[in-house]
């Protein structure tokens, strides 16, 4: 079944291509040595966004058991991070979707090297990086998503990866994963959803109405105590929702998502900037009473645009973050839900907000190469100018597409500068690879586990990596020639310990890291070999476990929890294959002639030797 629909899928891919003469298809497979991303252009669609790599490319490694997408860069600019620079910022991604046998929080490095994975918690959401009490922590959401909204907690990873805080709402609330956010103050925003009666006489002509009530809450960390409790029930009526009841609110299980609030921020003066998603607005709500202080976007808009209404025309929008400093807005602006779309592309959007004139101007937009429309998620971050580092950075803007599994960054003015796919495009609206939010941030891992070693007899060679060590820049490899049992023993239980040296010698020069995961060549006299990983100034971070060069090293699949995927998950899963094969197959025979000729001018453009050998094919046959 799996071989049959995979030979499919490559059909459908040919005739994707074939049948499209604008896809680009310069794609250059890297080799491993370099980066694990594949590069390419940046125009239209191209073989990988097609499939051509697969539906889900991976990487794979031999000394870690774990696979990350296999990222796909249309676009790379030295403004944006890169791995030479001391103080480059990481990608933070979650992906998820049908396409992952085990998801989890991801960190890339600038040219799409895996930096870490994590496998044990499954899905997380909203991955990123929060300051809290003097400490930097790898924050996310972490529970069963039911589709719109979750019901979970958060997960606070402190530098050693290690769980260091698990938070969850004050009273009887499970924390939903459209927001975690840390204030400078210590405290959390989370948001909540909870289902509940409600009179939908006016509007909808319900009177017994069930809704799902947008609730968030602000907690002090340290204490636990619930600071501000807010309900959207007591101040936004249902009928001012922009989005259609259908047959919904007639009963508990049909209630009515009226609001669907999806982020949380504070200004400087303690008020609440959330927004929401069904309502098409963001909103301002006062930290004294509740009470809606302003709203941009909706039907209750309050702003005057100044941009000939592309400040304030938001829609089924993520993602609200304000900059007290600027009063700026940011938000990404879906453009679309479902089928009603209401843009045609999504947009980043910086808005100034002026509060006390009731004015809105766009600042700038930011819309993707390709012209994305996602239709859920996203987000928008500002990244600031830094002069620490070897140069210079001016600001630049990160937004994250969403459902669309991409990720592009902009010059403050709008300029795409870095185009990342993490998974293929082509498939976005099959949601087998979504990802909530993406962004970049400054990180400094020390894992508490060892470098990883793995040794391959056949290749002469060693593979080493170390998930989630970001201070690493070489490996010093290090063999013992000795034959002794005692020996090796000795040097097994002392591992990492001063006496290791005496069994030990370094071989050859430290090898630069360049990738997630290196390989080293072992010479024939070694009996036992490790590594040493290296920081920048040559010390010594940490040992792997001693390995046998005549041993083939098992490394261990990363734990994850079993996939608790419903029957209506595979059944989308085994009728979107059987869907696409049918499509392969009528377009197979409907185009077999063009097909044919385009197989093999492929062929002919592949094999420039023999290239001639096609050119003298009677024009009539090929049919171009
Ligand atoms: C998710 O929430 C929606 C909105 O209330 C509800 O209709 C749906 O039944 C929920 N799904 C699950 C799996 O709980
Ligand atoms: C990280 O958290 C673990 C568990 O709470 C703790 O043992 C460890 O000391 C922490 N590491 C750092 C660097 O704070
Ligand atoms: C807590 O919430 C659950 C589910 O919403 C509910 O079944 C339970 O009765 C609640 N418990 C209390 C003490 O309110």
């Amino acid at each position: 079944m799996r071989s049959t629909s995979n030979i499919l899928l490559v059909l459908l891919q040919v005739l994707l291509y074939t049948t499209n003469t604008t896809v680009a298809a310069r794609v250059a497979l890297s080799t491993a040595s370099e980066s694990s991303a594949l590069q390419g252009d940046a125009s239209s669609v191209s073989w990988y966004d097609w499939g051509w790599y697969g539906i889900h490319p991976e990487q794979h490694f031999t000394s870690f058991g774990a696979s990350p997408p296999r990222p796909f860069i249309l676009q790379h600019d030295a403004q944006c991070s890169t791995t030479e620079d001391e103080n480059s910022r990481y990608t933070f991604v979650s992906p998820r979707g049908l396409a992952f046998k085990a998801p989890g929080p991801i960190i890339y490095d600038g040219q799409g090297n895996l930096v870490w994975m994590d496998t044990q918690y499954g899905e997380a959401m909203d991955l990123k990086v929060q300051h809290y009490n003097g400490q930097d922590y790898i924050t996310f959401w972490h529970g069963s998503d039911n589709g719109t909204f979750g019901e979970g907690q958060y997960y606070m990873i402190n530098s050693t990866y290690d769980v260091a805080h698990i938070v969850r709402p004050a009273g009887n609330f499970s924390g939903d994963l459209h927001e975690f956010r840390i204030t400078e103050q210590g405290t959390a925003l989370m948001t909540m959803y909870k289902k509940m009666e409600a009179d939908l006489t006016e509007g909808f002509g319900i009177k017994n109405g069930w809704i799902v009530d947008s609730m968030f809450q602000e907690v002090d960390l340290a204490t636990g105590r619930l600071l501000f409790q807010w309900h959207a029930s007591e101040h936004f009526p249902v009928q001012d929702t922009e989005v259609p009841i259908r047959k919904l609110g007639r009963s508990e299980s049909t209630a009515f998502d009226y609001f669907h609030i999806n982020s949380v921020d504070k200004t400087a003066e303690g008020d609440y900037v959330i927004s929401s998603r069904y309502m098409c607005a963001v909103a301002c709500i006062s930290h004294v009473d509740g009470k809606v202080l302003w709203q941009l976007g909706g039907k209750q808009n309050d702003f005057k645009d100044l941009s000939n209404g592309h400040a304030t025309d938001i829609h089924w929008q993520h993602h609200a973050t304000w900059h007290s400093e600027t009063s700026e807005l940011t938000v990404f602006d879906n453009g679309a839900y479902d089928k009603f779309a209401s843009a045609s592309n999504s947009r980043g959007l910086r808005i100034k907000v002026d509060v006390a004139a009731k004015t809105a101007t766009l600042v700038q937009s930011y819309v993707a190469p390709q012209h994305h429309l996602a239709p859920s998620q996203g987000s928008v971050q500002i990244l600031s100018g830094e002069s620490t580092g070897a140069q210079a950075s001016a600001e630049t803007v990160l937004v994250g597409w969403g459902y669309i599994p991409a990720y592009t960054e902009f010059s403050a003015d709008g300029k795409p500068l870095c185009d990342v796919h993490i998974c293929p495009t082509g498939y976005y609206h099959l949601g087998w690879c979504k990802n909530y939010r993406t962004f970049k941030h400054h990180w400094v891992g020390r894992p508490t586990t060892k470098p990883s070693a793995a040794m391959r007899p056949s290749e002469d060679a060693l593979y080493v990596s170390w998930n989630g060590a970001t201070e690493v820049r070489s490996w010093q490899l290090q063999i013992s020639k000795s034959h002794g049992l005692q020996a090796a023993k000795g040097a097994k239980s002392k591992a990492g310990g001063t006496d290791a040296k005496d069994y030990f010698t370094n071989h050859g020069t430290a090898v630069k890291k360049t990738n997630f995961e290196s390989k080293i060549r072992v010479p024939s006299e070694a009996v036992y070999v490790r590594v040493a990983a290296l920081d920048k100034d040559g010390n010594v971070l940490g040992y792997s476990e001693t390995v046998s060069t005549v041993e083939f090293t098992v490394v261990a699949l990363m734990p994850a929890p079993p996939l608790n995927r419903t029957l209506s998950g595979v059944m989308t899963h085994i009728v979107g294959y059987i869907a696409l094969g049918v499509v392969a197959a009528l377009l197979l025979v409907r185009y077999r002639g063009a097909i044919f000729a385009r197989v093999i001018s492929v062929v002919a453009h592949a094999m420039p030797a023999r290239k001639h050998e096609y050119e003298a094919l009677p024009t009539a046959m090929v049919q171009l």
